[in-house]
């Protein structure tokens, strides 16, 4: 947190040598200086609150978002002067153009640098909307109020999504809406600077203004149509205490239920074997970039950069988990992130990793969607999964946490894989093991007894041993199968 609030300072510093380098140039009354330093204010809490919510370092790309964010600062000062004397387009426009074409270089720097975030996607998206409405603030005096409708659209769609919890769902990435936010930063800076006969610039800002309909329009149906899907989704949670006491409390009977040297933190029925010959099918070596989705206390992602030298970004929901997973990580060289997926980052992986958690997401497409479109064409999508039917009324009843037990018919899951692009280059069936790590795992836990219920009460030894059991006997039935995969990305 000290190196975001030194950024952060650094950041604030810049600004106000830009506003006095304005001054200087074009003259700043104290409305401009109070709008610059407001604005600088409320990024730099916004970005502080973003890192601090994704548990993100900020990374190289994430310095020239800041920058982008300063540079709109400074917009927005000139932009107040405005309404006060003749608008000083030539500084409106030095500072807009880098602003609008750094947006093309940090998403590069973050492929490059392998530093690609889910807090750089979101915090480059709230840079983005600032400045559109910074800019078409600049344009209701010549082209009249309704241009605030360009810059307020994602304050809006952002403000409904509080009383509607569907519409803050994860959206797919769309090319399309970067092609619309690209034309609309250009046409609104090209408003302000008056390049064109007035006609023209309305009817330029009418047809964004169009685009921008149709794509949140998009958006939106998108949303509705997905919305029993998010309603199922593992929220974001925190749970501190309740994540270290599950660790507290399995903390004994985990090791024993491994074959020796099996067991290295995986919150899951696959062993240490496993984990690394699955992860060098996929091609992970030295140098490898890895995304390790729904990492855990990341067992698997340290085993797997310990071993093969790759570089390794571990996402997970749980804050608590983020935590132990870094502590435990020391100085391996992983790096965290706390976020829910989807989102999945784009661009920078060369392998992304699902161990043990596709069963929790109800809708496989949207996710597998999402993973190859964040992989280039050959990168890798490593991953294991429940197959079998939906469970039964009866099944939920008995299975504890039922509402995060999703199993997958194995044609069902090909389908997907084809359709999102992902094609399937190794499977093994994984039943035998799983199963007796499971039944393992049942016993383990019930010959602890005394242990785990001081940490976590009878109720969740119960649920635990009962939920170990029951996949122990569907292992064994066939009921479910355990599958290994590695896919790649179709060109
Ligand atoms: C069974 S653990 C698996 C951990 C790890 N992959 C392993 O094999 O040891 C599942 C993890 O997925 C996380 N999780 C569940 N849904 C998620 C989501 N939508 N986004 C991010 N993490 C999620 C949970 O917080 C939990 O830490």
């Amino acid at each position: 947190m000290r190196a975001a609030r030194t950024g952060s300072l650094v950041g604030s510093a810049a600004l106000v040598v830009l506003l006095a380098a304005l001054a200087a140039a074009t003259g700043l009354s104290p409305v401009g200086w109070a709008v610059g330093l407001v604005c600088a204010a409320v990024v730099v809490a916004v970005e502080v609150r973003g890192l601090s919510r994704y548990a993100h370092a900020r990374g190289p790309a994430d310095m020239i978002t800041l920058t982008r964010a300063i540079l709109t600062c400074g917009v927005a000062a000139l932009v107040a002067e405005s309404f006060l004397r003749t608008p000083p387009v030539g500084a409106i426009v030095a500072l807009t153009v880098p602003a609008l074409a750094l947006d093309a270089v940090d998403g590069w720097v973050a492929r490059r640098t392998r530093t690609a975030s889910l807090f750089g996607a979101w915090f480059d998206g709230e840079v983005d909307a600032f400045l559109m409405l910074v800019l078409s603030v600049g344009v209701v005096r010549s082209a009249g109020a309704w241009v605030l409708a360009i810059g307020g659209v994602r304050y809006a769609f952002g403000l409904a999504g509080r009383g509607l919890p569907w519409l803050r769902a994860p959206l797919p990435p769309r090319y399309w809406r970067k092609v619309v936010t690209a034309t609309a930063g250009i046409v609104l800076a090209a408003a302000v600077a008056g390049v064109a006969p007035s006609a023209v610039t309305e009817a330029a800002l009418a047809v964004v203004l169009a685009l921008l309909a149709e794509s949140f329009g998009r958006d939106v149906l998108w949303l509705w149509s997905r919305r029993a899907a998010t309603r199922a989704l593992a929220a974001p949670g925190d749970g501190h205490a309740a994540r270290d006491r599950l660790e507290r409390a399995l903390v004994r009977a985990r090791p024993v239920a491994y074959e020796p040297g099996e067991f290295v933190g995986q919150e899951s029925f696959m062993g240490a074997e496993e984990i690394l010959a699955l992860a060098a099918r996929a091609g992970i070596g030295r140098g490898t970039s890895v995304l390790d989705l729904c990492c855990g206390v990341a067992g698997p992602g340290r085993l797997i950069t310990r071993a093969l030298g790759c570089t390794y970004l571990g996402v997970d929901s749980s804050a608590a988990a983020v935590t132990i997973a870094r502590e435990r990580a020391g100085e391996d060289g992983c790096r965290f992130e706390v976020a829910a997926v989807p989102p999945v980052p784009v661009g920078a992986f060369d392998v992304v990793l699902l161990f043990e958690t596709l069963l929790a997401f109800p809708d496989k497409e949207a996710l597998l969607r999402e993973v190859s479109a964040s992989l280039p064409p050959g990168g890798r999508f490593a991953f294991t999964v429940e197959e079998g039917a939906p469970l039964t009324r009866a099944e939920r009843s008995s299975m504890p946490r039922s509402d995060t037990v999703w199993p997958v018919p194995l044609p069902e899951l090909l389908g997907c894989l084809e359709r999102v692009g992902l094609r399937v280059t190794w499977q093994e069936e994984r039943s035998h093991a799983h199963r007796a790590v499971a039944h393992a795992l049942a016993r383990a836990f019930a010959d602890d007894a005394p242990h785990i219920t001081a940490h976590l009460g009878r109720r969740a030894l119960d649920d635990l041993v009962t939920s170990h059991r029951l996949w122990g006997e569907w292992l064994q039935a066939g009921r479910i199968r355990k599958f290994a995969f590695v896919t790649e990305k179709t060109p």
